[in-house]
């Protein structure tokens, strides 16, 4: 068959027609991924639902933990609907990278009331062993009877653990912070008597810290601390660092700031507290070293609890302030090596000084 002209124009039509619609898609798809947005994704996506109601997955959290797969190298989200759920949440070793992702603060609320017994790991609200573990959007809280032992809202022993928008209450010894390192950020903390105590590596950033009356009535004129840190050696890395964070009387409380309230009661020998870039309240103790000392614990030197950028009646005498080269040691970044584990979790921190 002669190939005519009009066949050659009309293959060359076809040709040229192809490769203009291949030309396009190439150009559509370079243009879209130049053009998509550089952040996809934030935050840790749950993988699985809690709703007290019967509309996730799970209706108790406790229920969702067991379920959540173990040793985990990958976050593992928990979504946990709007309700108050009355349980004691473990998360045991085995359950690494957990993210409780609630609704709020005061709107997803955890709650437990038996007080003290012995080991603590059974009493506290929340207990948290698995490294990894992060909290966003939730209250955690302890109303059991503090006249017969500590109302650990949550008790945290584990490493690389985040917490975000969280409020903790309870009464006495509120916070186990133990294990480290920890970062807690824009939280609320209500206690009034050793509320933020352990042996761990605790950042504490743009939180505030509400302490409350004292625990029982009697006890009106009993001094309280606001921490008992339990660093125990001078080579080892505990201790507590507060920045940013507003320290204050619980609203509505009334307290005069006498007897005052003590940063700090001594956990061990060499337990360690910083406060830099915060607002003192009333009715913290303005005088002396800070510390509260009981007849068990005495004065040692090699406490340390210093200031950094104070401002409020509760400012400590000059005594207690370092250096901004000091302070340096205490940011995230350095005292919690917070940009090397903190991304992941995609908690929002300042590395550096606020
Ligand atoms: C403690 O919590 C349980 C379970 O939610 C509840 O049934 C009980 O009434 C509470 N007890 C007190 C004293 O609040």
């Amino acid at each position: 068959m002669p190939y005519t002209r009009r066949e050659k124009i009309l293959d060359a039509c076809i040709v040229i027609t192809f490769v203009a619609t291949v030309c396009t898609v190439i150009l559509f798809a370079l243009l879209l991924t130049v053009l998509r947005p550089r952040c996809p994704v934030q935050k840790i996506l749950p993988s699985i639902t809690v709703a007290s109601d019967g509309s996730g997955d799970f209706t108790t959290v406790s229920a969702a933990v067991a379920a959540a797969p173990q040793q985990s190298r990958k976050y593992f989200g928990i979504a946990i609907k709007p309700g108050v759920y009355y349980e004691e949440v473990r998360v045991p070793k085995e359950k690494t990278r957990l993210a409780f992702i609630g609704g709020g603060m005061g709107i997803t609320v955890i709650s437990s009331n038996r007080s003290w017994a012995n080991p603590l790991e059974d009493t506290a609200t929340l207990d948290v062993k698995g490294n990894g573990f992060v909290a966003m959007d939730i209250t955690f809280e302890h109303t059991g009877d503090p006249t017969t032992g500590y109302t650990v809202a949550v008790a945290n022993d584990a490493e690389d653990t985040a917490f975000h928008h969280c409020t903790f209450k309870g009464i006495k010894g509120v916070l186990k912070a133990s294990g480290f390192p920890q970062f807690y950020g824009k939280s609320n903390i209500y206690g009034a008597v050793d509320v933020i105590w352990g042996t761990g590596s605790a950042i504490f950033q743009s939180s505030a810290v509400y302490v409350d009356k004292p625990y029982f009535p009697g006890q009106e004129q009993v001094p309280r601390a606001l921490t008992f840190q339990q660093r125990s050696s001078p080579s080892s890395k505990e201790g507590f660092v507060f920045q940013g964070c507003s320290i204050d009387a619980a609203p509505g409380t009334h307290q005069s700031g006498s007897p005052p309230v003590f940063l700090g009661r001594p956990g061990g020998a060499y337990s360690r507290v910083v406060f830099m870039q915060s607002y003192l309240g009333g009715l913290l103790s303005p005088t002396g070293t800070g510390w509260l000392f009981d007849s068990s614990l005495s004065p040692a030197t090699t406490l340390y609890l210093k200031e950094y950028n104070n401002r409020g009646p509760g400012e400590g005498p000059v005594e207690r302030r370092i250096t901004t080269g000091e302070a340096a040691q205490f940011t995230v970044g350095s005292f919690i090596e917070g940009d090397k584990w903190l991304p992941k979790t995609y908690v929002e921190y300042t590395s550096g000084f606020l």
